[in-house]
This record gives C-alpha cells, structure tokens and sequence, in this order.
C-alpha cells in the first residue's frame, strides 16, 4: 500500500477553486488546462478533457500512448457519471468501465496509475492482488479495500463509494497448473473480487475486527447509534487492474496462429479467451471489459525517461549531491549510455536505478567529502565511473 498515492488532498471537494495544484505547470503559475468555463459545482469538480488527463500523464510517463487515451477515458467518464448521480441524475443502467493494464515489469503501469490518482481527486486505494487470501485470515480480505477507501476520506462513506481501486499484480491469481500462477487459493480471491467489482454491500466494521466489533456493540447497547450507513455500496467504485502476465504471448500468439511474427506488441491483441487460458475466471476476466497494453521500453524511451519525464530519476540525483553543496550536470551522451545499459537490464526504466546506482557508487562515497562544487557526467564517466574519478581526484587531498 503507498501512502503517497492516497488521492488528491481535497477529493471531491474545494477543486471548484479551480484547478488541482498538480494540473499547474511548473513556473508558469499558470494552468496547463483549461478551467471549466461554467462555475462547477462546489461539492465536485473536476472539468478535464481525456486528452487533458493523457496529456498530464505525459509530464511523468514517457510513450504508452494507449494506455495514456484509455485511462483519460476511463477516469473521466467515471468522474463525469459521479458528478451526474451526486446532482441528482442518477444512471440506473450505467455499467462499470473497470480497467485491465497489461505489460512487462517497469514499463509504468503503476506509476500511470498512481499519476492519475493525484490528478482527479477521487479517494484512490493501491494494493497488490498477491496480499490477499481466501479465507482473509492469512492475507488480507478484498473488502479491507473498500474500507481503506473509507478511511481515507475520514469516515466519508459518500464520497468513499465512488472511489478507485487499483490492484496490482492480478495475474498473480491465475491459477494455471504450470506454475505462473500462486496457487488455489488465487481462485478464491478472484471470487471475492467479483462481488465488489459488481455490486456489493461492504460491512463498515469487518467481520473479523474482533474490536471493532465490540465497540460496535457497545456503542448500540448504550443507544450511541451513530447515524451512518453500516455498509458501502460498490456499485459506482471504478477498479483498475494491472499485471505483467508473463508468458501470456505465447498463448495469444497460439490462438492466432501466428508463432512468429508478433513481437513485442503481442499484448495488444490479448482476448478474453487467453486470459482465461491463463488461468483467471471468465467471471472475473468479464469484470474487466477495458483491456489496454504497455509496451516495452526501447533504449531511446529510456533516455526520454531520463531527460524528460519530471519524475526522472536525474532529479533525484541532483538533489543528493545539491545537500553537499555539489552541482551535478548530465552530457546526453551520458544519458544515452545509461539508458543502453539500462536495456540490458530488460527489467524496464527500473533498469535505469540498477545502473544509476552501479555508475554513482564510489562518486556518492567519494564526492561529498573532496571540497569539488560541480561534476559533469560525461560518456567516459558512465563507462568507467572509477576511474574518472580517480583522475579527477589524483593530487587532491580527501576530507
Ligand atoms: N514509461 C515510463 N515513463 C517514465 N518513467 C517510468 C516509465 N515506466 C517506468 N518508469 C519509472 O520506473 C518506475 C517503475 O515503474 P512502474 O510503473 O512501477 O512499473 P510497472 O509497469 O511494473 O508497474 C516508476 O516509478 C517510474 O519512475
Ligand atoms: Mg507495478
């Protein structure tokens, strides 16, 4: 679970003074985006274009151009029908577009998510599918999810029912026999999500919260009634799942009768079937109708992914030898040469914090204690970063 990814501050709320502080460019002082021209209504706002919300998630994500219009759809639209039920327009028929993001490890599923959720302001829940178990005496139990939704609006249970569920790591319940997935206990999580992902009434208070049930029960027994609802619906919680599932190329590439000629973008074409074969519940699978591919990150994505995505790990860097007072530029070509080093990796941009790391070693060590103020990173730095800082130390006395 992050914390860090917990929502926009003010959910649902005080947005009406215009625009959510993450939506500003950085500078400018200005919006990037366009404020709504109508006033919104104060008890939610939101008023952003899908190609508004694809365009912010630009600033962080580098490439994933489909994932970026599906989940400016998405969220949008979710957001557009909370607004229209809370004024009073509610949508008897509306069917859920919960989200299924597929792709390799470290090509930004997450990180689109968790860029999203603080950008529009719904209360937003993160938690690996993997932490959970049957039973939820081991693991934890999937209707925690809704309850830590509820929480983190500070009791609100209103503004909680139409929050975001992001769970990661869903292929981990596949139950295959050939090893991918956990294990049984996979299918019976799978079915416990399939009432949420529905139309489910959570208890407020779990089942097994031995002390909140007893508070409970206390508090009634002195007629403390608390006034509130004892359940939340999930009908309107939009759920958003995300897996690498490894190995499910093969059997898209089967079914289409086509071993060799899809590479990497193979994932686009997955189908329910195949995600069946995997090993997940046609229930389940049938619960995530919106299905969006990742594609892998190539060695120029990478270097983007270190010059231009504001999350860069560069920032990250120069913050850490700004505290020592030492200025730390990048040559392109260094960034070119991390971000081939960092395809060997094939673990996707965090391949870029294993090199980073490697490179930066004995220059984090050595640096802050040798009085130097500025250090560019060169080429010949990222291929033998030892060495050159032997030479740029040789006759100089080490603090
Ligand atoms: N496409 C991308 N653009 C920018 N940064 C990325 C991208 N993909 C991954 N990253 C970086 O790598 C880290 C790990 O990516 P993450 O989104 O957690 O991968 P996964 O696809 O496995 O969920 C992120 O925190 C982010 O810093
Ligand atoms: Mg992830």
């Amino acid at each position: 679970m992050t914390k860090k990814s917990s929502g926009h501050p003010c959910a649902l709320g005080p947005t009406s003074v215009g625009i959510p502080k993450r939506l500003q460019s950085p500078g400018s002082g200005k919006p990037a985006v366009s404020a709504l021209a109508a006033p919104p209504s104060p008890e939610f706002s939101f008023g952003l274009k899908p190609t508004e919300v694809a365009r912010h998630l630009g600033r962080f994500v580098i490439g994933q151009a489909e994932a970026k219009k599906v989940l400016g759809v998405a969220l949008c639209d979710h957001f557009q029908h909370v607004r229209l039920t809370l004024e009073g327009k509610p949508a008897p028929f509306y069917q859920k577009q919960n989200v299924l993001l597929l792709g390799p490890t470290g090509v930004g599923k997450t990180h689109l998510i968790r860029s999203a959720a603080d950008l529009i302001g719904v209360p937003f829940v993160k938690a690996d599918a993997t932490k959970f178990s049957e039973t939820g005496y081991v693991g934890g139990d999937v209707d925690d999810l809704v309850r830590d939704l509820v929480r983190r609006t500070g009791g609100d249970v209103k503004r909680a029912s139409h929050g975001i569920i992001y769970l990661d790591e869903i292929d981990k319940l596949a139950t295959r026999s050939s090893g991918a997935g956990r294990d049984v206990s996979g299918r019976g999580v799978q079915t416990n999500l399939l009432k949420l992902m529905e139309d489910g009434d959570i208890p407020l208070i779990s089942p097994n919260d031995i002390n909140a049930q007893m508070q409970a029960a206390i508090s009634a027994a002195r007629g403390q009634a608390h006034g509130g609802p004892d359940t939340i619906s999930t009908r309107h919680i939009l759920f958003i799942a995300s897996g690498a599932f490894s190995g499910i190329g093969d059997i898209i590439r089967t079914r289409r009768n086509r071993p060799h000629r899809e590479g990497s973008d193979v994932l686009s074409h997955v189908s329910t079937s195949d995600l069946i074969a995997y090993g997940l519940e046609p229930e389940f699978v049938g619960r995530l109708p919106v299905r969006v591919a990742c594609h892998g990150l190539d060695e120029d994505d990478l270097f983007q992914v270190l010059q231009k995505s504001e999350s860069s790990l560069l920032h990250q860097y120069v913050r850490a030898f700004a505290a020592y007072g030492i200025t730390l530029r990048f040559e392109d070509g260094a960034l070119r040469a991390l971000a081939a080093l960092a395809g060997h990796e094939q673990t996707g941009a965090r391949g870029l914090m294993t090199v980073m790391e490697r490179v930066f070693r004995d220059l984090k060590f050595r640096l802050p204690s040798t009085g130097i103020r500025r250090f560019t990173v060169t080429p010949a730095v990222v291929a033998d970063p030892v060495r050159e800082l032997r030479r740029l130390l040789r006759g100089r006395k080490i603090g």
